[in-house]
């Protein structure tokens, strides 16, 4: 064994051991060795239609062989980007909002922040550039989200952080209307998860989504719900904003939005947020990347959200009610400490002692791969995933957890 060449993003540069996938199908991938798990966390929180999906291998298929790739920068359209744009605005419930389309969950997060002062720069705000986000927060890895990000070790060594971008306590109001009332008329947006993900699925606590709906509304802030890990289909519903029914002004999306089939991602911006962009058409928008609404992706795009209605929102509400009656009965006989989370993506926070690396490789050679998160263990599979392959999740932490 070697060190590879590939430098694996968040991993140690030395590590020469990698478990190699070579094959998915359903909510279940196999090893080069021929080793086959169920994919407990959907891959990255992101495979919501499941490995193998022949209505996206086709509709991709079908797509490069017509228009691969073309860009979508002044004066250019396809017909995927703007049909998927028009989907989302149907699904999302903003009023008469746009779709600015990317392609990872940091860019939708570093579009969002930008998009958030520009639109108060050009609305006559200029000193709005304070966004205010919370800890235990995810928001990518770019310098706008890493700022954003409420988990320290992953800012570290970086160098310098963009002014203007601060973090509130995770779950005080109170702290956040503190902040309002110093500075409320240079606030620019808070953005949060609806549930955190990466941190080890907190959902919010009662109230608190809409405690934030509120100041920003009393101080002329924007709130962004970053839904790259909740949004299409996770919850069950199209967006976390519906199931939590609080609506905000920009949604942030990525992952399920194509199922990870091709990189796809966005933000939707609410009719007060585009207003002041459209107010001059002399003014120009610079920003975009060379991949927005890339056709293929948005074909992809398009054709998993036509799989994620066929059913699949509906399946994700009994795979979380299976996955988290499950992990909730290891909690009352004492397996586990806890089962927090919400929709079909939930943790296992583990007893006192227990290390959630060492869980998680347990669970591994057993088949099953969810991710280590703190000191728990998290879950977030396909929503094809069947009843006896949620149960057998459970069954094998149960194992692990009570060895
Ligand atoms: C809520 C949230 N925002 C942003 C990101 C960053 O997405 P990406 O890794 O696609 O850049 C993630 C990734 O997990 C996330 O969970």
């Amino acid at each position: 064994m070697a060190i590879p060449k590939l430098l694996h993003p968040y991993a140690l540069p030395t590590r020469e051991d990698y478990v190699t996938i070579v094959s998915g199908d359903g909510a279940t991938i196999t090893d080069a060795n021929g080793t086959t798990y169920i994919d407990a966390l959907a891959s990255l929180w992101y495979v919501q239609a499941g490995h193998g999906c022949r209505p996206i291998i086709d509709a991709v298929h079908a797509q490069m062989n017509q228009l691969a790739t073309f860009h979508t920068f002044d004066r250019f359209a396809n017909e995927p980007s703007e049909e998927l744009a028009a989907r989302i605005c149907d699904v999302v419930p903003l009023a008469d909002p746009r779709v600015f389309l990317a392609n990872s969950g940091s860019e939708a997060v570093d579009t969002a922040m930008k998009l958030a002062r520009i639109s108060h720069f050009r609305a006559g705000q200029p000193d709005r550039t304070i966004i205010i986000s919370r800890d235990r927060g995810y928001h990518g890895v770019n310098y706008g989200g890493m700022t954003a990000q409420g988990l320290p070790l992953n800012k570290e060594g970086f160098g310098p952080l963009l002014p203007d971008v601060v973090q509130a306590p995770a779950d005080d109001l109170e702290a956040m209307a503190t902040m309002f009332a110093e500075n409320g008329n240079r606030i620019a947006a808070v953005i949060t998860e609806p549930v955190q993900g990466a941190a080890g699925v907190f959902p919010p606590p009662d109230g608190y989504l809409e405690g934030l709906r509120r100041l920003c509304d009393q101080h002329g802030a924007y709130l962004i719900f970053d839904e790259v890990i909740c949004g299409f289909g996770r919850m069950g519903t199209w967006t976390a904003s519906e199931f939590f029914g609080v609506t905000p002004d920009i949604i942030t999306f990525a992952k399920g939005v194509s199922s990870g089939y091709v990189p796809s991602s966005g933000a939707v911006l609410a009719r007060n947020v585009v207003e002041p962009l459209e107010a001059d058409d002399t003014w120009m928008l610079r920003h975009g990347y060379t991949y927005s609404g890339h056709p293929t992706a948005s074909a992809a795009s398009l054709a998993n959200l036509d799989v994620l209605a066929d059913g699949l929102l509906d399946r994700a509400k009994k795979v979380g009610a299976r996955l988290s009656e499950g992990l909730k009965s290891l909690a009352s006989d004492g397996i586990i400490d806890s089962a927090r989370g919400a929709g079909a993506v939930w943790a296992a926070k583990l007893n006192d002692g227990r290390d959630a690396i060492s869980v998680r490789d347990a669970m591994l050679e057993r088949g099953v791969i969810p991710r280590p998160i703190g000191d728990a263990i998290g879950f977030c599979p396909p929503l094809v995933i069947t009843d006896e392959q949620i149960d057998r999740c459970v069954d094998t932490l149960a194992e692990v957890a009570s060895a």
